[in-house]
């Protein structure tokens, strides 16, 4: 503040003062007037919002985060200059409080006045409605999913084609209560910081390490007692040869639950049962390798099971977090699937969205979109090069009467690629596995891999018919084994036994 200030000759007493003199000041003056042009731009902005049909996500942080912000900051600065004011009168010190004089019986200043008050009513009711609309903004999917357009791409748009869509993105990591909508805005004040920044991780890191007990989130729409009855699914194949031969398997899923009512726990969902406490050690980040795993009965009876491959004994495992097992140690990707290009490849050509007439076009999609490129661009150019020189060079006559064939085939692959595989965040099925089932990556083979023995010589089962029945399984020559009670799985390539002994993800994993 200048020297010269600070020299006036004490209150100026106006008639014409509505407020105690300490509000006269050039602190408060400033400060005021930043909180009103905040407003006015918060104003502004939600009319512009109201009358355009285009929503953008920066437009509502502007709007309902920074700007209420600035707001409060102006309003902070004025509550100072009023404090210092009546501070430095307390201390007897000269009072600077100086500005123009208002005088009511001039009609300028009359009008001043008036506008002031309207648009102080105005001010405060654009506050409590911004501090609303701020609130359910940062709770909505578009403000989650798009705010940090390319950081949260993959899972905004895995999470925009999966079954859980239409549930918002706070429904699962954030929930009920108070509690945990503190805890999610602070850190994701730091997520904001390390986005600006440029200091996230690429990919995003996985697991979450904080992320809400999924029994708190999950359970608010699926009750685990009530999961009753089983599931068929049906998987499609097609093989990697000129014709793309056919075949289907039907497994009739245990998923189980039960302890509500008459039922007992049973199946898949036992994990996850009132008397039923599974707890493991992982030894990685990634909770991929699991030597030590527990159960605890309803009485309290507790059995261990450790790995005979891996080494489970005490000092191995000190210093690893012992985990409660939940939902999400199985259904670790429950809306942001990054499927693998073998299976997108299969269900298209089951869907009849990719003609298999086509030859060999499982093969070449599946090794077009196995490559790996820098950006979606290259990839989705690439694609369609690929399918298309592909044709023109080995099937010349095909390429000429099947053009529709091809160019779908092109379109669907570039579809299946955009929506699963991210090369600017490193996101795919590679670094990111679905723990459900067993093919690809380990998932319930992590226990279930006849490895897991207590003291006693008791294994966690790796019978095929745990989990699941096969009631229909065809073979490439199309010949069809079907028996409600499940038939014994043939393997489509003869390895021989392997399959019985050696986990599928040894082979499939690649
Ligand atoms: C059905 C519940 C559910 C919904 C809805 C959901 N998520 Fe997730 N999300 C999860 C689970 C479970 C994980 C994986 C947790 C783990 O493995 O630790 C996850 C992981 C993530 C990750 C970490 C990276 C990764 O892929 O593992 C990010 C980022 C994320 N979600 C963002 C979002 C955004 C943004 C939305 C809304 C557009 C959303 N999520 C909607 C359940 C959900
Ligand atoms: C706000 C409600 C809600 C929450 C919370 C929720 N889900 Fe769902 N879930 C749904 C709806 C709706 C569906 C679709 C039902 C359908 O397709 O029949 C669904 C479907 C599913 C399916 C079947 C998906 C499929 O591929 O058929 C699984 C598995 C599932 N949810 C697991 C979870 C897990 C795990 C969590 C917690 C991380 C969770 N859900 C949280 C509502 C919810
Ligand atoms: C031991 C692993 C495991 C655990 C733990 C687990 N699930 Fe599942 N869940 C499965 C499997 C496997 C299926 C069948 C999926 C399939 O084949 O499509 C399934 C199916 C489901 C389905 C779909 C049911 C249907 O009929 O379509 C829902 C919903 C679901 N689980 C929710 C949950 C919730 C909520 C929890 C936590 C309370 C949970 N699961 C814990 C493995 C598990
Ligand atoms: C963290 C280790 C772990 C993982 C991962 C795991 N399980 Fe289990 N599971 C167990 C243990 C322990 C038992 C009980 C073994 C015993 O007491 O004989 C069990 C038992 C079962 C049972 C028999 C339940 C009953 O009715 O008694 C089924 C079915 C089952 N698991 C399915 C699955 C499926 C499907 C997956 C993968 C989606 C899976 N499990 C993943 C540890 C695990
Ligand atoms: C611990 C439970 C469990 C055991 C034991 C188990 N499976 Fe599975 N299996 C699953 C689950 C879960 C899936 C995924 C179902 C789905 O795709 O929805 C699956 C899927 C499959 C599939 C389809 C794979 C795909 O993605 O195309 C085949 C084939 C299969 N199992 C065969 C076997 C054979 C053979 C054995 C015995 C060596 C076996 N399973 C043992 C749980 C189990
Ligand atoms: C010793 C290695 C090996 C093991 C172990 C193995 N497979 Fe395979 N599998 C192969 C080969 C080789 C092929 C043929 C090439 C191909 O299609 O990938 C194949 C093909 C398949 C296919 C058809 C191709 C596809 O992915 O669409 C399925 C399904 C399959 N295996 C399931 C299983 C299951 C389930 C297990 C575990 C119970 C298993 N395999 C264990 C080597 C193996």
């Amino acid at each position: 503040m200048p020297m010269s200030e600070d020299r006036t000759d004490g209150p100026v007493v106006s008639a014409a003062r509505r407020m105690p003199p300490a509000f006269y000041n050039t602190i408060t003056f400033l400060g005021g007037g930043v909180a009103g042009v905040a407003v006015g731009m918060i104003l502004l902005l939600l009319g512009w919002e109201y009358l355009s049909q285009t929503h953008s996500p920066y437009m509502g942080v502007i709007a309902f985060v920074v700007l209420p912000g600035i707001m409060i900051l102006g309003l902070l600065v004025a509550t100072f200059g009023v404090a210092r004011q009546l501070r430095r009168r307390h201390l007897g010190l000269p009072a600077t409080e100086k500005l123009p004089r208002v005088d009511l019986n001039n009609p300028a200043h009359l009008r001043a006045t008036i506008l002031i008050g309207i648009g102080t009513v105005v001010f405060l009711m654009a506050t409590g409605f911004g501090s609303f609309q701020a609130y359910e903004y940062t709770e909505s999917d578009e403000f989650c999913g798009t705010m940090c357009h390319t950081v949260m791409k993959p899972e905004y748009t895995a999470f925009q084609v999966s079954p859980h869509a239409r549930v918002g993105c706070v429904k699962c990591h954030i929930g009920p209560g108070a509690e945990w909508f503190v805890r999610s805005k602070l850190s994701g004040a730091y997520q904001v910081y390390s986005v600006l920044f440029n200091k996230y991780s690429k990919p995003i890191e996985t697991p979450i390490r904080n992320l809400r007990p999924s029994r708190d989130t999950c359970e608010q729409c699926h009750w685990p007692a009530h999961f009753l009855g089983e599931k068929m699914v049906q998987h499609d194949y097609f093989a990697p040869d000129e014709e793309n031969t056919h075949w289907r398997l039907q497994l009739l899923m245990k998923t189980g639950g039960g302890g509500a009512g008459l039922t007992s726990p049973h199946g898949i969902h036992w994990h996850v049962a009132e008397d039923v406490t599974i707890r493991y050690v992982s030894t990685d980040e990634r909770r991929m390798e699991i030597p030590w795993v527990s159960y605890t009965d309803g009485a309290g009876n507790v059995k261990i099971f450790r790995s005979t491959e891996a080494d489970a004994d005490s000092v191995a495992l000190a210093g690893h977090e012992v985990r409660v097992m939940d939902c999400i140690d199985c259904h670790n990707r429950p809306t942001h699937h990054y499927n693998p290009p073998a299976r997108l490849v299969n269900q298209a050509l089951a869907a009849n969205r990719i003609s298999a007439d086509l030859p060999d076009v499982k093969s070449l999609l599946v090794d077009l979109m196995t490559t790996e490129y820098e950006t979606e661009g290259e990839a989705l150019a690439a694609i369609d090069q690929g399918i298309t020189a592909f044709y023109r060079k080995k099937h010349p006559v095909k390429a000429g009467i099947m053009v529709a064939e091809i160019a779908e085939a092109s379109a669907t692959a570039q579809e299946l690629f955009k929506t699963n595989i991210f090369p600017e965040m490193h996101v795919d099925w590679r670094g990111f596995p679905d723990h459900i089932g067993h093919l690809t990556t380990p998932g319930c083979f992590r226990c279930h891999d006849g490895l897991h023995e207590t003291e006693d010589g008791e294994v966690i089962s790796h019978d095929c018919r745990l989990c699941h029945d096969i009631v229909s399984q065809e073979v490439k020559t199309g010949e069809v084994f079907e028996s409600l009670a499940g038939v014994e799985y043939k393997h489509p390539e003869d390895i021989d036994e392997e399959w019985k002994t050696t986990n599928c993800s040894d082979c499939h994993g690649g």
